[in-house]
């Protein structure tokens, strides 16, 4: 699958933009704010309909314009797909495929999968359980239609469980019955959601491994730990067990919300124990684990995003990394980059099919056709 021409109009700072593309590497250059990184963002919205930078769309409506527009024409499994994503100020967003409007976006999610790598996934290091857990959900969503759905019914019942508990803290009175119907309901929904987070973790540890070896030409052995209160317990069990203290604190202590993934570098956790160098290379091998994954699922190379990948990175690494995507594979790749010689050299270096995209001075240059 491949992204084989781009269009923007009034998407952040480009009024017009639009580009063929190669069906391996792209690469774009130029300096800080010129717009690198909004153009990685308007794939990703083709993909994951919104942005990875903006929560709101209108922030990606360039100043002083009232609507934006995103073209994109893949060539997907030999058939032609044309995918547009058009914004106006207070409208609904409108998403379609070959014209067609998208009754609902969550239709779309997964068609067209993409794997990002941006300079803020050391958030995954470093910020809470909530972003690992939505790392983990963002992939499996990618495939399994039915488990963003089972993740909004869990988080509803969770609510709804949440606030008997708090009426309790205010009345002390617990209607059980009610309560038990809530369990029954979280427990369905909990286990299907720990099965699947831990296929994941189980599935892709021995390619992890691989891919950080690579990488850094070592053997530090890397691993991914799932934690989760459902790993030893049985989760209604755990829930019953959990009562007494779940009516005194006013929300519920067990279950799949609270579970996280532990990074570790031997037995010691990468986020104290790592350099900057092995925190980003590990990051890397988990997007690239993330994108066999997926692969591996759904028979389709998904695009992959490296913005900003000499962050923190050596050359020596970067070639590697390099190297590796290119590999049969892999599909489609962008890269950006602030230098204008050094992917450059690279990718002439390895001989790798590509398109170099000067966003300062508008010119390109292919080394294919
Ligand atoms: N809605 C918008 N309207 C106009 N300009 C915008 C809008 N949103 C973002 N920009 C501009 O886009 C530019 C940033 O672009 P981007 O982040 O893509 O740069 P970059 O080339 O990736 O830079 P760097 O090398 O620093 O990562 C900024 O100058 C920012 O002001
Ligand atoms: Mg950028």
């Amino acid at each position: 699958m491949f992204l084989k021409n781009l269009s923007l109009i009034n998407f952040k700072n480009f009024d017009t933009f639009d580009i063929d593309l190669c069906d391996k590497v792209n690469c774009f250059i130029g300096d800080n704010g010129i717009g690198k990184t909004n153009i990685l963002d308007s794939i990703h919205y083709l993909s994951f309909c919104k942005s990875f930078v903006n929560l709101s769309d209108r922030q990606n409506i360039k100043d002083d314009e009232d609507f934006f527009l995103i073209n994109g024409d893949f060539s997907r499994l030999d058939n032609e797909e044309k995918i547009s994503c058009a914004f106006q100020k207070d409208k609904k967003k409108s998403f379609k495929k070959n014209g067609a409007e998208y009754q609902k976006l969550s239709e779309h999610i997964g068609f067209l999968p993409v794997v990002y790598t941006t300079p803020y996934d050391s958030n995954l290091i470093h910020a809470g359980s909530d972003v690992r857990r939505k790392f983990v959900d963002t992939i499996i969503s990618q495939f399994d239609k039915n488990y963003l759905q089972t993740l909004i019914s869990y988080n509803h019942i969770l609510e709804q469980r949440n606030q008997i508990l708090k009426n309790y803290y205010k009345t002390r009175h617990l209607d059980m019955e009610e309560l038990e119907i809530w369990d029954m309901q979280l427990v369905e929904f909990g286990e299907k959601i720990f099965k699947a987070r831990n296929s994941f973790i189980t599935d892709t540890s021995e390619i992890f491994q691989k891919y950080y070896s690579l990488i850094s030409n070592n053997m530090e052995n890397v691993s991914l730990k799932y934690s989760s209160h459902l790993l030893e317990d049985d989760f209604a069990e755990k829930l019953s067990a959990s009562i007494d203290r779940d009516k005194f604190l006013g929300f519920t202590n067990v279950g799949v919300h609270k579970d996280d993934f532990d990074f570790l570098l031997g037995e010691n956790p990468i986020k104290r124990f790592g350099s900057q160098g092995q925190q980003k290379t590990f990051v890397i091998s988990l997007k690239l684990t993330q994108f066999d994954y997926i692969k591996s699922k759904i028979n389709l190379a998904p695009i992959l995003l490296l913005d900003d990948i000499f962050d923190k990175l050596d050359k020596k690494r970067v070639k590697v990394i390099t190297g590796l995507v290119s590999d049969e594979n892999f599909g489609q790749i962008f890269i950006t980059d602030t230098s204008y010689s050094r992917m450059p050299n690279i990718l002439n270096e390895l001989d790798i099919k590509h398109k170099i995209v000067n966003l300062s001075n508008n010119k390109t240059v292919t080394n294919y056709e």
